[in-house]
């Protein structure tokens, strides 16, 4: 069995793409240092594929730790990097946290490939690499536009490393690069999904956890903008369906199939859906009613981006799949599952508030 190291592997995608690897017959082994998923997901791996994954609780700073466990496990065949810190805001706070744990973490696992004969990684980049493109829908080979923030400029900077790594002559690492657009949505299982912390940034979480009570109203930003509705636009894309595609690129790499030895595809549908139309297909495929109010633009907030994702459809033999539908679904499922409680006491906290006033 090949074996496959997946460096944040306990976290959202990371989580899901473990299940779809060992679903492939690849044998896993997590590497993640918990700041920002939990031991749980192990087990909940496990409940889905029926295997439990290998886990190491390491640091990707950790140079000795990490060189530790590629010499115990001998024979990695590639690697898929998504360990790193990804709250935008956050990152404009504590930029040397971000600069740090995304770039130094990166060449930590870059310093060390070669030294334990591993050739292919998959590195996770996002669509903020194109800030908001000229044309769209946006292809690989539009230029990258300067980040907004220290963790959108993490991203352009780690794949900047690859590509001097991979070009230096020097190396014989290969790499694909995958820039994804919004991931959303969870596993059919419910086993495993989003855990945001704290009052989530993202779109989709603050949408179910609205829904199920814990946040009062969802808040809209903005509807004066050049689209259709005025609301922002963003090409949202099924988490499984987006864990698929790291399986293809892994089989890609073992197969010795890359046409380059870097290789960039964007992950996405196709297809842009402005803020107020999910808004209504979150309740058109829940049935849940969705207390949400417009207000002012977003500091910062890309007006609208969608992928052309025709190189990953033809040379990945990658589309995706899901229906927004049924992947709002997953979401409500998934969020049922782990704030019932906490949603229903909060909703009637909130009505003891009101009878009072
Ligand atoms: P996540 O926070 O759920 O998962 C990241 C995991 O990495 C967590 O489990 C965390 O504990 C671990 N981690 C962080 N720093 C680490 C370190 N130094 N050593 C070991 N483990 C560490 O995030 P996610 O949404 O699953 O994102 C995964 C990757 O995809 C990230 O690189 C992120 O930047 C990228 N990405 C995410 C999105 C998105 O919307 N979620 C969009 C584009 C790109
Ligand atoms: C954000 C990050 C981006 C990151 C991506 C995925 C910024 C500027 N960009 O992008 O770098 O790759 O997340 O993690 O933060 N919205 C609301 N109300 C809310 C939350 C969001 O109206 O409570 C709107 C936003 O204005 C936006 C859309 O929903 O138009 C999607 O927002 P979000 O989920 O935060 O994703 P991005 O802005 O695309």
């Amino acid at each position: 069995m090949e074996k496959v190291l997946v460096t944040g592997g306990t976290g959202y995608i990371g989580s899901h793409t473990v299940v779809e690897l060992q679903n492939a017959g690849y044998e896993v082994i997590i590497l993640d240092n918990l700041s920002n998923s939990t031991i749980e997901s192990v087990t909940r791996i496990e409940r889905i594929t029926g295997v439990k994954p290998h886990f190491e609780n390491i640091d990707c700073l950790d140079y000795v730790s990490m060189d530790r466990m590629f010499a115990s496990y001998g024979n990695i065949s590639a690697i898929i990097h998504f360990a790193a810190s990804k709250a935008v805001g956050e990152s404009v706070k504590k930029p040397i946290h971000y600069y740090r744990n995304n770039v130094n973490g990166l060449m930590n696992i870059l310093e060390l490939m070669p030294l334990h004969g591993v050739e292919n990684i998959v590195f996770s980049s996002s669509c903020t690499v194109y800030g908001q493109p000229d044309v769209l829908p946006v292809n690989e080979n539009a230029p990258t536009k300067p980040a907004t923030s220290p963790y959108g400029n993490t991203k352009q900077i780690c794949e900047e490393i690859i590509r001097d790594l991979v070009h230096s002559g020097e190396s014989k690492i290969k790499s694909i690069v995958l820039r994804y657009f919004n991931p959303i949505g969870a596993h059919p299982s419910a086993e495993i999904g989003e855990l945001p912390i704290g009052v989530p940034n993202n779109l989709v979480p603050y949408i179910t956890q609205t829904a199920i009570g814990l946040r009062e109203k969802l808040m809209v930003y903005g509807d004066d903008y050049d689209t259709p509705d005025g609301s922002c636009i963003r090409d949202y894309i099924n988490v499984v369906d987006l864990a698929k595609a790291h399986v293809i690129a892994v089989n890609r790499m073992l197969n010795k199939k890359l046409d380059e030895d870097i290789e960039y595809f964007n992950i996405g549908t196709g297809k842009g859906m402005s803020v107020l139309e999910l808004v209504n297909l979150f309740q058109k495929a829940t049935g849940v009613e969705l207390p949400y109010e417009i207000v002012g633009r977003r500091d910062g907030d890309i007006v609208k981006v969608w992928a052309d994702p025709t190189k990953a459809n033809k040379v990945l033999g990658w589309k995706a799949e899901t229906s927004m539908e049924d992947t709002l679904k997953s979401a409500w499922e998934w969020e049922k599952k782990i704030h019932a409680k906490e949603g229903a006491a909060a909703k009637r906290a909130r009505a003891r508030e009101a009878s009072k006033q």
